[in-house]
């Protein structure tokens, strides 16, 4: 038993052996840094003389990702080369084929998901296994994203507010700077920004502070803006508000309660009995005395008119 034990561990000190002596990776630059748009070189050599079982790999682990969590992006084997992954257009080798000592790759046309950590890992077992690898970051720049600009809290008369802006891209992460109404907000003894956060507080909100606030987000990239309109409204303004809700509220129900009156009662009215006698003709004779009532009362009109003519005319005499 304890004869096994040795045996497993004295291998395991030659593969440990092996792979120190025959694989060695170097990344010559950790952090490659590039602008959206252009091309990088992503560093990697290796000092050993590939035998035929040489394998080149890269990983890329995007953002923040674990390097070890990274994807296959390139593979070369026995002079078979496979580019799985989204980025393949873009990714070439330099040195073809890589067995050189030369493992770097280029990445074309970068975008901002570049950005992450990558894997070269070479394998070279002549001797059962030789196994070395380096990471590379790459950090693309990008101009700040059109930032949201947010209000957290009430708008009421007398409270504290802030104001949130914020992008969500951006390389060198980007710096906020607010303005109200043309001005920097500096100027303003009553609000307080803060350039890394993006937040800009306003104590005791008063009317004079309704208006338009404009942020703005910069890196040495470029720039980007978003506006947010306050209404300060006071607490009276508030409770008008609340009022006038409550009253539509009413309105509305007062409506409903109507209409399901009416609907009940026309069923009501179907369901009874029809009388029997022909009614409409009858309707339309009992429209007449109406007809002469309403020209009794133009002349009544006329004659109160007359009337009042007359007592004029009097008065003026
Ligand atoms: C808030 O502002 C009003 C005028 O807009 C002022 O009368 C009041 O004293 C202020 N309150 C505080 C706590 O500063």
């Amino acid at each position: 038993m304890f004869q096994r034990y040795l045996l497993v561990f004295s291998i395991g000190l030659i593969f440990f052996k092996d792979a120190v002596i025959t694989v060695d990776v170097t990344i010559p630059e950790n952090t490659v840094v590039g602008k959206t748009g252009s091309n990088v070189i992503l560093p990697c050599i290796y000092s050993s003389t590939p035998g035929s079982q040489f394998v080149l790999e890269w990983k890329f682990a995007p953002g923040k990702t674990a390097p070890s969590d990274g994807r296959q992006i390139y593979y070369y084997s026995n002079g078979q080369t496979y580019k799985p992954g989204s980025q393949s257009e873009r990714l070439s080798i330099s040195a073809t084929p890589p067995v050189t000592g030369i493992a770097s790759i280029h990445l074309n046309n970068i975008i901002s998901s570049d950005s992450g950590s990558y894997v070269c890992e070479v394998n070279n077992p002549p001797d059962f296994s030789g196994t070395g690898s380096g990471i590379v970051k790459l950090i693309v720049q990008v101009p700040p994203s059109t930032p949201t600009c947010q209000l957290n809290g009430k708008a009421i008369a007398g409270s504290d507010v802030t104001l949130m802006c914020s992008s969500a891209e951006g390389y060198p992460t980007p710096v906020y700077s607010w303005t109200f109404a043309g001005s920097k907000v500096s100027s303003f003894p009553s609000m307080l920004e803060n350039e890394i956060s993006g937040s800009l507080l306003i104590t005791n909100i008063s009317q004079a502070n309704s208006g338009t606030y404009q942020c703005l987000a910069t890196n040495d990239q470029g720039t980007a803006t978003c506006d947010l309109t306050v209404s300060v409204t006071t607490a009276a303004d508030a409770g008008t508000i609340a009022g006038v809700v409550v009253g539509v509220l009413l309105a509305i129900l007062l409506i409903v309660a109507v209409a399901i009156y009416i609907l009940c009662y026309r069923r009501k009215q179907k369901k009874a009995p029809k009388p029997d006698y022909p009614g409409n003709e009858i309707r339309e004779d009992a429209m007449s005395p109406g007809m002469r009532e309403g020209r009794r009362s133009s002349q009544t009109d006329s004659y109160l008119l007359n009337n009042a003519a007359t007592r004029h005319e009097s008065m003026v005499v």
